[in-house]
């Protein structure tokens, strides 16, 4: 390819992290994923996964088809998810394998469902949905906690071929209106209540008040989980049991739908630069061969792998990661309902001791939760089983990789840091255990086939060293094939800033191995005296320091360097600041990549600003060090968490000030 080359970076990254992990020869001898897979030819690759993940009704055609910006995969082909990921696996003998260990947030409930009783429940779930009207092309919406019954839903939706949305059971009814409406959903599957912290989550309750300004949907599916007390509308709601009590869980009476490989398979809505969410539109045949495949190789998983991921299946990962990659490729999973903390600190590790969890992939937000709470939580279980370890949703830095391989992987594992989006629908960027050279806080290498480069903004290639735009080249199999009924945006969001190629909206750079360390959203740069740096750099740097359990950074104006940094730093143990420690932390971070990057003003407090994903509200923050009215904190997980801070912020502020 005939790449011009920038001389200037346009962003500028300076710190360096230099620890080495070499995958170990006895994990390489048994990878899945062997070094001549970065080799292979992008046609014959994905002609091969194809093949060999995915059972096709009918045959694709052709490869792929790039008419930029949209991508069609496997023309011609037909299939079935619900058939791919239960089905098949039962015809092949795998009836008695267990499809998931469900443990509910109440100790001593659980369930043990094997792709059995899995294609019984999925049956019986698609007949009883098909009894109320829904139908191939009925849009439906769910909207539900950590249960069985969700991926149930999600997979009786596939089996009749009627495209669903999932709502995060955490979005206000406000939220799960915008999202009903959007995509006129006639049916909405919710449950009682949800089990959260020992609390009761009111999703009826919201889901009712959604329902008040979601006119469209005409039934309401209500699956009963604390058996809590709920209004049941006449003629609109009904319960689950109650339809399903009759329904027929006989395969034959409820045929997978051959569905084409274009078809729509569901909505997931994710938050941009506007009020207003997109909903990222995924098609069926790409993405379940995107997602098997990557799963595949990126957590070597083996037929007798326990694999946890412990995302909410209402993100993307759930989705990829939780539901469709893993049952394609009949892993048995684990589903876990409620927060880490109940009863106690240890609740992860108790159910990786019990079930002898393999692999295990989580946020490097909850690993920073983890590590605040300090590895004796972990110590007290076995977690010998562990071989492999993921991270994924933000850049991690290198402290809490560290702090995760030592202290859950036992000093052994590997640790995957993959780098996808929504809008990908497969992990892009990742370490392939036992083949990649691991380096704390680096996703390392593109998966095998996937183009990644790094531009400056007039679209050059940054050589080695510097920052700039992460962008795609190549379209993938799983990709997002628009944003639902918004064509304009679509364009303008990911494909104008560059010709024909996908603007991911992330900053990154590549070290001289071809390595790529994620430097956040673009919009989280700042830009410091001419010097643009990424607030995961200032974190990073912070949380090295061995006072600080969590950091974050955003700019403010500042009339003399342009843009100012404020950091906002939890100390561990729940150590207050103070001036000696925030002079301690400015020098710290100077020292780590610059004095131009050693925050102005730091803001301590007990806790930050999450969202409920566990993502840093970094809009807020940046409202607090502008000392601006606060914006939206309606999806928030604790509101108050940034009324304490604006406090303190506003009164350090005032010092600075005076
Ligand atoms: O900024 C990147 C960050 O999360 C964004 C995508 O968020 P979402 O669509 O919610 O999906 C999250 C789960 C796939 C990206 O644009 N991100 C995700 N993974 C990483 C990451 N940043 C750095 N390193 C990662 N491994």
């Amino acid at each position: 390819m005939n790449e011009r080359r920038s001389g200037a970076h346009a962003i500028e990254t300076m710190q360096v992290e230099e620890r080495r992990y070499p995958p170990s020869p006895e994990f390489a001898k048994q990878a899945n994923a062997k070094p001549d897979i970065y080799e292979t030819g992008f046609d014959e690759f994905w002609t091969r996964e194809a093949k060999a993940r995915v059972s096709w009704f009918t045959p694709w055609a052709d490869l792929y088809k790039w008419d930029a910006p949209y991508a069609k995969w496997f023309l011609g082909g037909q299939l079935n998810v619900c058939y791919n990921c239960v089905d098949r696996h039962v015809e092949a003998g795998q009836g008695d394998k267990v499809a998931y260990f469900w443990e509910g947030e109440p100790e001593n409930d659980r369930r043990r469902i094997t792709f059995s009783d899995l294609q019984r429940e999925v049956v019986r779930f698609a007949n009883g949905l098909k009894q109320i009207g829904v139908e191939k092309g009925t849009p439906v919406g769910i909207y539900m906690g950590m249960v069985p019954e969700l991926p149930l839903a999600m997979l009786a939706c596939t089996r009749i071929g009627a495209p669903f949305t999932v709502v995060f059971g955490g979005f206000s009814a406000e939220a799960l209106s915008d999202r009903l409406n959007d995509m006129e959903c006639q049916f909405l599957i919710t449950q009682d209540e949800g089990w959260r912290r020992g609390s009761r989550v009111p999703l009826k309750g919201n889901a009712d008040a959604a329902l008040e300004i979601s006119p469209l949907v005409k039934r309401c599916v209500v699956v009963r989980r604390t058996g809590g007390d709920v209004q049941m509308r006449q003629n609109r709601d009904v319960w689950a049991d109650e339809i399903l009590k009759g329904a027929s869980d006989d395969p034959k009476s409820c045929p997978c739908e051959p569905m084409d490989s274009e078809d729509l398979l569901y909505l997931l809505y994710t938050s941009g630069t506007t009020a207003k969410p997109k909903g990222i539109i995924h098609t069926t045949g790409g993405y379940l061969v995107g997602v098997a495949t990557t799963h595949h190789y990126i957590f070597d998983v083996k037929p007798d792998s326990v694999y946890w991921c412990a995302a909410d299946i209402g993100w993307v990962t759930g989705h990829s990661y939780i539901v469709f990659g893993p049952l394609c490729n009949g892993t048995t999973g684990i589903i876990y309902e409620g927060t880490p903390d109940f009863p106690d600190k240890d609740r992860w590790w108790s159910i990786v001791e019990r079930y002898k969890a393999d692999i295990l992939y989580t946020a490097p937000t909850a690993i920073r939760t983890h590590m605040k709470w300090g590895p004796e939580h972990a110590k007290k279980h076995d977690l010998s089983s562990l071989r492999v370890l993921g991270t994924v949703g933000e850049p991690i830095n290198p402290e809490a990789w560290v702090w995760y391989r030592e202290n859950i992987g036992g000093d052994r594992t590997p640790v995957v840091d993959t780098w996808w989006q929504t809008e990908t629908g497969m992990i892009m960027i990742t370490p392939l255990p036992g083949i990649t050279t691991l380096k704390p806080g680096s996703a390392t290498q593109p998966f095998p086939t996937v183009d990644a480069a790094v531009y400056d903004e007039e679209g050059k290639v940054v050589p080695p060293g510097g920052g700039g735009y992460l962008v795609i080249r190549k379209p993938w199999p799983a990709m997002l094939r628009g944003i639902y009924r918004d064509p304009n945006r679509y364009r303008e969001t990911y494909w104008n800033r560059y010709q024909d190629t996908y603007f991911v909206g992330d900053g990154a750079r590549v070290d001289d191995d071809g390595d790529f360390w994620l430097l956040g959203r673009v919009d989280d740069v700042m830009n410091v005296s001419g010097h643009r740096i990424s607030t995961i750099e200032v974190e990073s740097a912070l949380v090295a320091h061995p006072a600080v359990a969590e950091a974050a950074a955003a700019g403010r104006d500042d009339p003399q360097t342009g843009q100012a940094i404020v950091a906002f730093v939890t100390l561990k143990g729940g150590r207050e600041g103070s001036p000696e420690m925030l002079k301690e932390l400015r020098e710290h971070v100077g020292q780590k990549i610059g004095k131009f990057a050693a925050p102005a003003n730091i803001v301590f407090t007990p806790e930050l600003p999450k969202t409920r994903s566990g993502k840093i509200m970094r809009r807020l923050l940046r409202d607090v060090s502008e000392k601006r009215p606060l914006g939206d904190t309606t999806t928030l997980a604790e509101p108050a968490v940034v009324e304490e801070l604006a406090r303190r912020g506003h009164e350090e502020a005032a010092k600075e000030e005076a």
